[in-house]
Formats: structure tokens, sequence, C-alpha cells
């Protein structure tokens, strides 16, 4: 179950009911998944063959098409990163660059752990939510934002996508000590 920590307060939000009020008090939309449904040989796998990749989506075939249905996405993917990632380095240098998109960014988490460290309301400023395996988030579309991995530095998500231009990372400048 995700974690939220305000990062100028310190404050921290857990408990299902108090991380979905949160997040909603925010605009940004999360659901959990049962994630009893992914074969076991995928739960703690990372480095993902193309079948591997398959298998996932086709585990949550219904959901994943539900959630499109619900919220506008019309293709979908998996990504997964790891030690094993080539240029893993640089492409976290680039993931944790602040940047907003013009549709949200929607991630079904299926394993591992990510950080999505998201602009909220001007009381509130930056913070993380620290995500795991069943967590599903969408940061929305013009909210500045960025991602990194946690200590585990793994993570496998599906991703959905209304339309790939969409996705492209607009830089946000932000004050440095504002995040
Ligand atoms: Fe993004």
């Amino acid at each position: 179950m995700a974690v939220i920590r305000v990062r100028n307060s310190g404050k921290v939000v857990d408990g299902q009911e108090n991380v979905h009020a949160f997040l909603e008090c925010q605009g940004v939309f999360f659901e959990r998944w049962d994630m009893g449904k992914l074969p076991e040989n995928l739960v703690e796998k990372f480095d993902l063959t193309d079948e591997d990749k398959a298998e996932i989506l086709k585990s949550f075939d219904e959901d994943i098409r539900s959630l499109a249905e619900r919220r506008g996405y019309v293709n979908w993917d998996v990504i997964a990163l790891s030690e094993k990632t080539p240029n893993i380095e640089e492409l976290l240098k680039k993931f944790e660059q602040v940047h907003t998109h013009t549709d949200d960014e929607v991630r079904i988490i299926t394993a591992g752990h990510g950080i999505f460290i998201v602009k909220g309301d001007d009381e509130t400023g930056y913070f993380n939510i620290e995500l795991e395996a069943g967590d599903v988030i969408s940061v929305p579309e013009h909210t500045p934002h960025f991602f990194t991995l946690m200590d585990d530095r793994q993570v496998v998500a599906v991703r959905l996508f209304i339309d790939t231009d969409g996705w492209v990372a607009h830089p946000y400048e932000e004050k440095e000590h504002t995040i």
C-alpha cells in the first residue's frame, strides 16, 4: 500500500483511507489491484522477456480494459527497470527532472517499488508517493512531477496511454529548495 511523505513538513500519510483521502484532495487518481493474478514466476522478476511482458498484460487484461474504458486510454505496455537495465543511471537522471505532460501519467505497479514526486497545492508543496505492487496511480496532466526508484532499485509497471504525444515530457522550471 502506498505511503505519502510531504517533503517540506515531513508529514507521513499511510493507511488505505488516509492515502486515498490525501490523494483525492490533491487530484491524484489512486486505486489498489489484486496482484494475486500475477503468475508466481513474475512476482519478483525484473529482467523481463517480451513473453513475460505479454503474460503480465494478459494477467490483468480485464482490469486494464476496464481502467482504459473508464479513463480513455487506448494502448498500454510494460516497463521494467532494475540494475540490469542498460543505461539505468542515465535513464534515472532523465526521470528525476521535474516535468509535466499534456495527458495524465498512469502506472500500475506489478513488482518492486517506485516513487512519484508530485507538486501538490500551495500549502502542501511537493510530496512523495511511495508505491508498491498493487498500487495504481495517475499523475494528472499538467502537474509537475518526477519519478525515481526506491532502495530496492527495481520496478515493473504497466503504462497506459491516451496518445503518445500526450506523454512527451515538458521540463518544468522549479526553485531547487521548494522540491
Ligand atoms: Fe512523467
